[in-house]
């Protein structure tokens, strides 16, 4: 059976096939998802939520999560807010909503690999726009020569996965202002290490903020996201949701409500959550420094260092380390051209983990 032409393109992302060279010795540093357990009242919150009706929700969610997730912010919960499936079904209904065969989308590179791949799904061109080491900023006239009568829409992810960088209010406002439509994914919002990153939420009527639970509450498989977007963009988004997902799981949507509601115990959870990670982020920042003598600038958010190598090839090199220092980050290629030359080490791992995978990266490359 011949794939439909829209994923003949499209492969295996690079980080499903370094995974798959995991065995049971290998330290993984290639993981997107924080090592963060749930505690005791998480769990409560869970069991309760667990109680409350299982039918299909309104498409766009629950009026109750949408009106929490819609405070304090200009959104208007009854038509300015949907409830996905997760921020990576946000993207794609945001995608679905507005992106033509023949549009340019602007991407980050190095950048998250679902935004390129979305744009291709869609027939679009991708448009890099590149970022630069050691600080990875956006250079918004960079950006701004870029946007053409085709660009219809332009990504920005800050905290940044794969690079961790942060990018400051007046830039957000800047590339808020250059006119074609903007998806914010602002799924690492909540990890940061000496800031509160900006958020581009209610910068402009062109402005489509994404986000989630994935990362700040460990919440990956329950699959929980939400976009803030002016009503008039936002019908089309609920049109495309709810023939992707109809709604988002309505447990997860019980759940978060009660994750908001208990502002004191996530506030705590929180930063409990952005402790751990300054812990994990110093010890790989301490252990690329002496294994792999390189310095990384320290994330501004996220749990990623991104880092170079001194290797031409970064896919063979990570399969290498993956197969024989039983090792698995992910090489700089997955997230664009700009990233050949380096690796994602994630630290969303044990201190123990982090500290024998760097060094086993550090005397696999001594021993060349
Ligand atoms: C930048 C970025 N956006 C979106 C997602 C998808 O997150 P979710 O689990 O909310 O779909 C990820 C997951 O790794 C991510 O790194």
């Amino acid at each position: 059976m011949q794939p439909a032409k829209r994923l003949a393109d499209i492969d295996l992302s690079l980080i499903r096939q370094i995974n798959a060279l995991a065995t049971p010795f290998s330290v993984n540093l290639g993981i997107g998802e924080p090592n963060v357990v749930p505690d005791a009242r998480l769990r409560e919150m869970a069991r309760d939520a667990a109680t409350t009706p299982w039918h299909y929700s309104h498409n766009a969610g629950t009026l109750s999560l949408r009106k929490r997730l819609a405070d304090g912010t200009p959104y208007d919960p009854k038509t300015e807010v949907c409830v996905t499936a997760g921020t990576q079904e946000g993207l794609f209904a945001v995608f679905t909503a507005f992106v033509n065969p023949g549009d340019e989308v602007l991407v980050p590179d190095p950048g998250f690999l679902s935004y390129a791949t979305l744009a291709k799904i869609c027939g679009a061109t991708v448009v890099p726009y590149e970022l630069e080491p050691p600080h990875w900023a956006i250079d918004v006239e960079a950006l701004e020569k870029k946007v053409t009568p085709k660009t219809k829409l332009i990504l920005v992810n800050s905290p940044s996965n794969p690079l961790g960088a942060v990018a400051d209010h007046a830039t957000l406002e800047r590339i808020a202002a250059l006119g074609p439509l903007v998806a914010s994914d602002e799924v690492y919002r909540q990890i940061w290490y000496d800031a509160q990153p900006a958020s581009m939420t209610g910068l402009s009527d062109n402005v489509l903020v994404l986000n989630g639970l994935s990362k700040s509450h460990a919440m990956t498989g329950l699959r929980l996201g939400w976009i803030l977007a002016r009503e008039s963009l936002m019908k089309t988004i609920v049109k495309a949701h709810q023939y992707i997902a109809t709604c988002a799981s309505v447990f997860s949507q019980a759940l978060a409500e009660r994750v908001f509601d208990d502002r004191d115990w996530n506030a705590l959870w929180l930063a409990g959550v952005r402790a751990q990670f300054a812990e994990q982020r110093n010890a790989a920042l301490y252990a690329i420094e002496h294994e792999l003598e390189v310095k990384v600038a320290p994330p501004a958010g996220a749990f990623y260092a991104f880092t170079p190598v001194p290797a031409c090839d970064t896919i063979s090199f990570a399969k290498t380390l993956a197969t024989d220092a039983a090792v698995l980050v992910i090489p700089g290629l997955a997230f664009g051209t700009r990233g050949q030359g380096f690796v994602r080490i994630s630290y969303a791992a044990s201190v123990e983990q982090i500290t024998s995978g760097i060094e086993r990266i550090g005397r696999w490359l001594r021993a060349q």
